[in-house]
Parts: C-alpha cells; structure tokens; sequence
C-alpha cells in the first residue's frame, strides 16, 4: 500500500514513545487515544522530552519542529483510514486488545497490517477477531521505546511473509534491530528479564533493601538498571500482567508472580508514573527514596 501514514493506537507510555520513535524516522504519524486526558498528557511528555534534548544539544529547534509537525493526536479510531501500518499499544489485557482489532479492522484499508505491541499475549488469538489474521502479526518494542534498539517481530500461525516483511521494512526505517521471537508468552525478552524482575521482587518481600538489589546487579553484571528499579521504570502493573501471562500461558509454578507485586498494584503503587513503587518519586519523576 502506497502510504507514509503510520496510526498508533494508546498514548499510554509505550504508545506515545513508538509514535515519537515513527515520526522522528519520517513517517506522518497519528496516535490515536480515546481519553482526552492520555492525548493531553502524552503531547504534554513530548514536548517536555524534546526542549530537554534541544537544551542539551542532543536535538535542534528545527528538528524539534519538523517531527512534532509529523506527529498529531486524534481521539477517533477513523483517523486510522489511509495508514499503511496500524500498531497497536493499548494496555495489555487480551478482551481490550481483541475490541482494539475490531475497531481498526472495521475501519482501516484493506491492505493496511496490524500489529501489536503486545508483550506476551497470542498473536493468533488476537489476529482471529479480524477478517485480515494474515496481516496481523507481534512487534514489540522495549521501553523507552525511541531509545531501546530491538524490536521482537511475532508472527502468528497465519502471518503472510508480505506482512513479515512490511513490518521488517518499516523497523529497519525507524532505526531498529529485529529478532525472530516465538509466539509463546512473553516471547523472547520478558521470558528472561521478567522473571529476573519477579525473583527481585521476592527479595524484596523477604527483607532485603531494593537500593541493595538494584546495586547488586548493577555493579555485579553492568546492567543499566537493576531490577527493582527497572520494575519501577516500566510500571508495576505492566511487569505483573507479563509475569502472570507466562504463569497462565505455560501452566509452570516457576512463573508464580510475587505476591507483593500483587498488593502494590492493588493498593494503586504503579512505580514512577503513580510517584510510588518500590521507590518514592517527587512530581518531576525523580526518585527521592525507598519505599521499603
Ligand atoms: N523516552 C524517550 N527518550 C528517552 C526516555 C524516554 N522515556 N528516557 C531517556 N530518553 C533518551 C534521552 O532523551 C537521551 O537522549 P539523547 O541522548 O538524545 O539526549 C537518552 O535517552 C539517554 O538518556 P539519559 O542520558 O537521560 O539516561 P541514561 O543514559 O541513563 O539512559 C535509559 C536511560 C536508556 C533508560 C537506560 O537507563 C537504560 O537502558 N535502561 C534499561 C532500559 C530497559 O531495560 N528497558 C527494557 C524494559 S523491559 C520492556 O520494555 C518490556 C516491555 O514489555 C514492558
């Protein structure tokens, strides 16, 4: 399909960083929400991460200008119509991802490829509420989505190779590195970093400080972030519904989430984006202290 118009759908955290990502690698892109408040506060977080680029020299003014001219918001699902490709980044519950399918398939071109970002659920699952499964298919991408260079590509049972290779184009323009991942929960990614994420969890359950258990993966095997932070950075309730796709998906007590992860997301601590998780942060999103 002739087109340069990518729809992202969900200005949540990941939606609104895969439009920023498609709109900087030139694609004329809309990110479609239907609560007001999320568009507002995703233009709000663009703009704010943008003057921060520019005034540390790391983006110009004009560029600045040139990709938020490519990027609009819309709160209605027709503004799908004319995109070529269609990424879906609603939050990860399967019944709101299959009623997301439904709309766009009812609405998009024929020819346009939906894919979702979905980070564990089946892509055949998903695909089967539409009348177009074999252009359905599995991109996911890692938070921050502009800065992380992988994109998992997931095809389902019946992805065409024409899909795959739209999909595998359109990552290479926006700057992206893929891997082949499995359609089984939690791909190939979150089935090791999640349940990394759960075991520090559970240290943290039984006593142990999270400065303690972040540091000690951080300066025991140089990740960026330790666990419990990185736990924090994504928002709790993300990393629990991944946990507890891989404990459903593959019927193993080895993937039994931490209970306290399940109090915490209850209780409404959703990490950094609620300004409490495992750590405390003031209003701007730095951390100020542990929470436990
Ligand atoms: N959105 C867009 N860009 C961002 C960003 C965000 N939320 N956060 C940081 N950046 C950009 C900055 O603007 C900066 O860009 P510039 O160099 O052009 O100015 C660049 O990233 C580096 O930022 P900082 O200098 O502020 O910070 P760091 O160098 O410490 O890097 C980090 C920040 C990239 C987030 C790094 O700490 C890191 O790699 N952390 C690990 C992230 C990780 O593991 N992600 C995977 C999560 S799991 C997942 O996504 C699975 C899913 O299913 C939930």
């Amino acid at each position: 399909m002739e087109s340069n118009k990518v729809a992202v759908i969900g200005a949540g955290l990941m939606g609104n960083g895969i439009a920023q990502a498609c709109a900087s690698a030139g694609y004329d892109v809309v990110n479609i929400d239907t609560f007001e408040s999320a568009i507002e506060k995703s233009k709000a977080a663009v703009e704010k991460l943008f003057s921060r680029k520019v005034a540390k020299g790391s983006m110009t003014e004009e560029k600045k200008a040139e990709v938020l001219g490519r990027l609009t918001y819309s709160s209605k699902f027709e503004d799908v119509k004319g995109a070529f490709l269609v990424v879906e980044a609603v939050p990860e519950k399967i019944e709101i991802k299959k009623d997301t399918f439904k709309k766009v398939d009812e609405l998009a071109d024929a020819e346009t490829v939906i894919v979702s970002n979905t980070s564990g659920l089946s892509i055949s699952e998903i695909a089967s509420v539409t009348n177009r499964p074999d252009k359905v298919m599995g991109a996911h991408f890692f938070y921050p989505a502009p800065v992380m260079k992988l994109l998992e590509l997931v095809r389902g049972l019946v992805t065409s190779d024409e899909t795959y290779e739209t999909v595998k184009g359109f990552a290479e323009k926006i700057g992206k590195t893929t891997v082949d991942a499995p359609e089984f929960p939690g791909f190939m990614v979150n089935r090791i970093l999640v349940p990394m994420q759960n075991e520090a969890a559970f240290m943290v359950m039984e006593g142990s400080k999270p400065e303690d258990v972040d540091n000690a993966m951080k300066l025991g095997c140089n990740h960026p972030m330790g666990p419990i932070e990185l736990t924090d950075f994504v928002g709790i309730d993300t990393m629990l519904a991944t946990m507890t796709g891989l404990y459903n998906g593959f019927h193993d007590s080895k993937y039994r989430p931490c209970p306290l992860l399940e109090t915490m997301v209850k209780s409404g601590m959703l990490g950094k984006k609620s300004g409490l998780g495992f750590y405390k942060y003031d209003e701007k999103g730095n951390k100020i202290g542990s929470n436990f």
